[in-house]
């Protein structure tokens, strides 16, 4: 097996509390889950990592043959586990430049897609793209998330809308996941909304999405979650849990678009069921908070869609943090509400419109993200056994992820313990 060796890492942040090294900050920086070693070294063996800590402790590798030893100098710089996206709509076609223009006029969001266009517009250009032209768009995002560092990428469909394309988005997610250096995750996403033809018929389209889309996403072992758009007008709380309950009794893990644009109940409802992951929140209330601060349901904020939307109501993360709930911040990589991958920037909005701390920031780009994807331990952390997926930046604190506004800090990733990315030319700030 090849083995990879990080050295002269000045800041190793591990998200892994039991290597947490006190001290180096003042204390209202010091956050122990980062689980930070200073003046540290990693070792991969494979694509795991098999070793973290102090430089000065590195084991003894002589025993092994050189020619399978690859080891980088890290110049002092900071490494961090690869970071986890854990919702986006990666797969369609065309783009909403038109209703762009339409909203920095004026326009929302909800008058868009009342008016026709909105999630139907991607909807009309993804059916008459090929499965072919699905894949290289899909493969060329997930290209520009890997530069900002994201290693692990849940990708939804959504804009298939019927049974044969919602089955053509998963397949494409499939086929990417066979040779895709990053962690791939699909969930089936077939109620995003009513597709226009049968919007005089919702009851019979929910009927197909349960008893014709999820049996077949089953059966082909197409997708681990499923997710529902729960919204005054895309599906309601009683659509939603139909299903949701079937997706359920098939086996896949349940997440939901929840109170974006107004509050519908759809929170309770997930943390009922069990959901391992609610999102965007922006309209939940004090009761909400205190149900998925009762239960084991990740928190997914999205703050680069109320961004891109201008949406004055936030989601309550200083009382969802502060009450013990896992939160997770999220691309939502879509084209119609927020057409960007860079989550490092995400994580910017997470602390300076959501109040979070740069040390929440990171965890909610790591483990919180990992367990919602049922990865806990796996990714988002870089410990023994854990998946080799870091990112290296040129820089000596981990806050210069976020500090610098709207730029990627990242110099390097390493996904599966291959060099997927190394620029010593980044310069720091
Ligand atoms: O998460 N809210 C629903 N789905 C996406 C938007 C999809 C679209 O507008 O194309 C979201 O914001
Ligand atoms: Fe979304």
């Amino acid at each position: 097996v090849s083995r990879l060796v990080v050295r002269n890492i000045g800041e190793l942040v591990t998200c892994w509390p039991r290597v947490h090294e006190s001290g180096h900050r003042p204390a209202a920086q010091d956050n122990p889950a980062l689980g930070v070693v200073r003046q540290a070294a990693l070792i991969c063996e494979g694509d795991a990592v098999l070793w973290v800590g102090k430089e000065r402790d590195l084991p003894e590798l002589a025993s092994e043959p050189k020619e399978s030893h690859t080891i980088i100098d890290a110049r002092g710089g900071t490494v961090l586990p690869g970071l986890v996206d854990n919702h986006t709509h990666l797969v369609y076609a065309g783009d909403r430049v038109g209703e762009f223009w339409l909203r920095c006029q004026g326009a929302s969001y909800e008058e868009i897609a009342r008016a026709g266009g909105g999630i139907a517009t991607t909807v009309a250009a993804t059916r008459a793209a090929s499965e072919e032209q699905l894949l290289v768009g899909t493969e060329r995002r997930l290209a520009q998330l890997l530069r900002f560092g994201v290693t692990t990428v849940e990708i939804k469909s959504g804009y298939g809308l019927s049974t044969a394309h919602e089955l053509k988005l998963l397949r494409v997610v499939k086929r990417l996941a066979k040779d895709a250096r990053q962690v791939l995750v699909p969930t089936f996403l077939g109620a995003h909304t009513v597709p226009a033809e049968r919007k005089a018929q919702r009851g019979a389209y929910v009927d197909e999405v349960v008893t014709e889309m999820l049996p077949e996403v089953a059966r082909e072992g197409l997708a681990e979650y499923c997710d529902v758009f729960c919204e005054t007008a895309a599906f309601s709380v009683a659509e939603t849990r139909r299903v949701l309950e079937a997706a359920a009794q098939l086996g896949l893990g349940l997440r939901v678009h929840a109170e974006q644009l107004h509050h519908t109940g759809a929170t309770s409802l997930a943390v009922e069921l069990g959901a391992a992951s609610v999102d965007h929140l922006e309209h939940i209330n004090a009761h909400d908070v205190e149900a998925l601060a009762a239960s084991t349901t990740v928190a997914t904020l999205l703050p680069g869609a109320s961004l891109f939307l201008n949406q004055a109501a936030q989601p309550p993360a200083r009382a969802l943090l502060d009450s013990g709930v896992a939160v997770a911040l999220s691309t939502d990589c879509n084209p119609g509400t927020c057409p960007t991958q860079n989550l490092p920037l995400i994580g910017t909005l997470g602390c300076c419109r959501l109040g979070m701390t740069p040390a929440e920031a990171l965890l909610a780009l790591t483990v919180a993200p990992a367990k919602s994807l049922g990865r806990e331990g796996r990714v988002g952390v870089l410990r023994p056994g854990a998946r080799a997926d870091a990112v290296w930046l040129a820089s000596e604190r981990f806050e210069n992820m976020f500090y610098q506004l709207g730029v990627s800090p990242v110099a390097g990733v390493l996904v599966g313990g291959t060099i997927a990315h190394w620029d010593f030319t980044t310069v720091p700030s």
